[in-house]
């Protein structure tokens, strides 16, 4: 694989660990509501700064819109398919909003389930299908280029702290609601 797309790869399997920590603390029946309103707040806060400006804001920008010239018909469909994809998990993170501002976890919980299954299968394709695909179309030193780009999009969403802050975040639902 090359840099840019292992840095995509890498970035799915910490979405992944985030979703597998949902599934986790949805079973915890111990939680009260008040700690969990606060977690589905901050977990809409990294799908919407992590899982979406950041990372699919590199595919999108700075991966899929330049290869799509470079495709067949069968990729420039996939492609397509795959941006839709990240419209509804949008759509998906404005309704876990909207149900942390209305204090209603069950809604919260639901619209975080749609999210993961979306997200799931989204990643399964991209890993088995996509990336395999537009890897035969680049090179090396595209592959770089792209790096380099991905790099700049990471400053944008993620730098000023953001990245720390995330972290910390992640680390506090493993040690207080699992
Ligand atoms: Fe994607
Ligand atoms: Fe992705």
């Amino acid at each position: 694989m090359g840099k840019a797309t292992i840095d995509l790869v890498k970035e799915h399997e910490t979405i992944i660990h985030v979703l597998e920590l949902l599934n986790k603390i949805q079973k915890n029946d111990k939680l009260s509501e008040a700690s969990q309103i606060k977690f589905y707040g901050e977990l809409a806060y990294f799908l919407e700064i992590f899982a979406d400006k950041c990372h699919h804001g590199k595919e999108e920008v700075r991966m899929y819109h330049i290869l799509i010239p470079l495709c067949d018909e069968l990729e420039k469909n996939l492609i397509v398919a795959l941006i839709e994809e990240h419209v509804k998990a949008r759509a998906i993170v404005r309704e876990i909003k909207a149900a942390v501002e209305a204090g209603s976890v069950e809604e919260a919980a639901q619209a975080a389930k749609k999210y993961s299954i979306l997200l799931h299968d989204h990643i399964r394709e991209e890993n088995e299908v996509m990336f395999p695909s537009l890897e035969k179309r680049i090179t090396e030193k595209q592959q770089e280029i792209m790096y380099e780009r991905f790099q700049q999009v990471e400053e944008q969403t993620l730098g000023g702290g953001v990245k720390d802050k995330l972290i910390m975040m992640i680390d506090s639902w493993e040690n207080e609601l699992i």
